[in-house]
């Protein structure tokens, strides 16, 4: 099955352009605000996909090893450059929608603007349940359809699309804002219990970012991230995956994560590669990354 359209950060500027010295530490810090709060005290084994150049991969502190999985193999390599090679850290390029690994190999999952490039919601998130161990805990952030601005727009006639209406809206080619009740109803389809809503970045203007000291900005989105008012831009979603919770398949070395990523099929090593016996192809593992993005001729 082919893969719906992927948005394609290879290569791009996205750490330098988007995070660092752009004004954006209001959004990373109230982020991290609500992610504490939805992690676990203790885990296994944390699959971050869409981690980009691993923005966010200090804060999993709490689990034994973590999944830093991505489309871009050159934001993995910046991933890699601060997180290292050898450690609690594994480094996956694949594709979301065809994720490389045996069923319920983590008790964690974690999705942080990510989802708002998926026209296929639906198809990640089966991934996502298939990957994920009974009982495992999901946080999934996405991109608000029903955001205050948009309903204040449409109220006074200057937006034609309706923020209410239950359909994904993309406001640009590959970026897709969700309805808050579309997403929770995606969530249960895909069997998945969800225990918490964290409404966040509700600041996110530049006008005050700009006068506004940033512990006072944080102040005011601590209290309005428990206002549970779910109009904010970016919503935190942390469910369960249904299920009797049960230990995680025994992994002794990170080889044994991976199957083939459409047929499923096992893998054995060959060299610097992974190899399906049946149909003979091969992934590369370069220079400590899995590069299950295509295979090799
Ligand atoms: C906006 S960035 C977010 C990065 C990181 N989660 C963060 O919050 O800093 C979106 C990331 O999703 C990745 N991505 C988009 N589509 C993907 C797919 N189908 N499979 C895997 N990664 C994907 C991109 O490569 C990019 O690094």
């Amino acid at each position: 099955m082919t893969s719906p359209q992927i948005c394609d950060y290879e290569n791009s500027t996205y750490r330098t352009d988007f995070w660092e010295g752009r004004g954006r530490e209001y959004e990373d810090r109230a982020e991290r605000i609500a992610l504490q709060k939805l992690l676990p005290t203790h885990g296994t084994r944390l699959l971050e996909i869409g981690a980009g150049f691993g923005r966010l991969s200090n804060i999993y502190t709490m689990y034994e090893q973590v999944i830093i999985l991505d489309y871009s193999l050159s934001q993995l390599q910046f991933a890699q450059e601060t997180y290292g090679r050898g450690g609690r850290f594994i480094y996956v390029a694949a594709d979301a929608y065809q994720l490389p690994f045996r069923a319920g190999i983590a008790d964690g999952v974690s999705m942080i603007r990510v989802i708002h490039h998926m026209r296929e919601a639906d198809r990640v998130l089966a991934e996502v349940r298939r990957v994920i161990a009974d009982g495992g805990r999901f946080i999934l952030e996405h991109a608000n359809k029903r955001n205050l601005k948009a309903m204040l727009r449409y109220a006074v006639g200057q937006q034609d699309w309706n923020p209410y209406d239950l359909t994904p809206h993309e406001f640009v080619a590959l970026n897709i804002d969700f309805h808050p009740q579309y997403m929770q109803e995606q969530l249960k389809q895909h069997a998945f219990q969800i225990e918490q809503r964290i409404p966040v970045s509700f600041l996110r203007l530049r006008s005050l970012k700009q006068r506004l000291p940033i512990e006072a900005l944080l102040n005011v989105e601590r209290v309005l991230q428990q206002s549970q008012w779910m109009v904010s831009p970016s919503i935190f979603i942390q469910s369960r995956a249904v299920g009797e919770p049960a230990p995680l398949p025994a992994i002794h070395h990170p080889d044994e994560l991976f199957v083939a990523p459409q047929s499923h099929l096992p893998l054995q090593r060959e060299g610097e590669t992974l190899v399906e016996v049946t149909s003979g192809q091969r992934w590369a593992i370069r220079d400590g990354i899995y590069d299950f993005k295509a295979p090799l001729d």
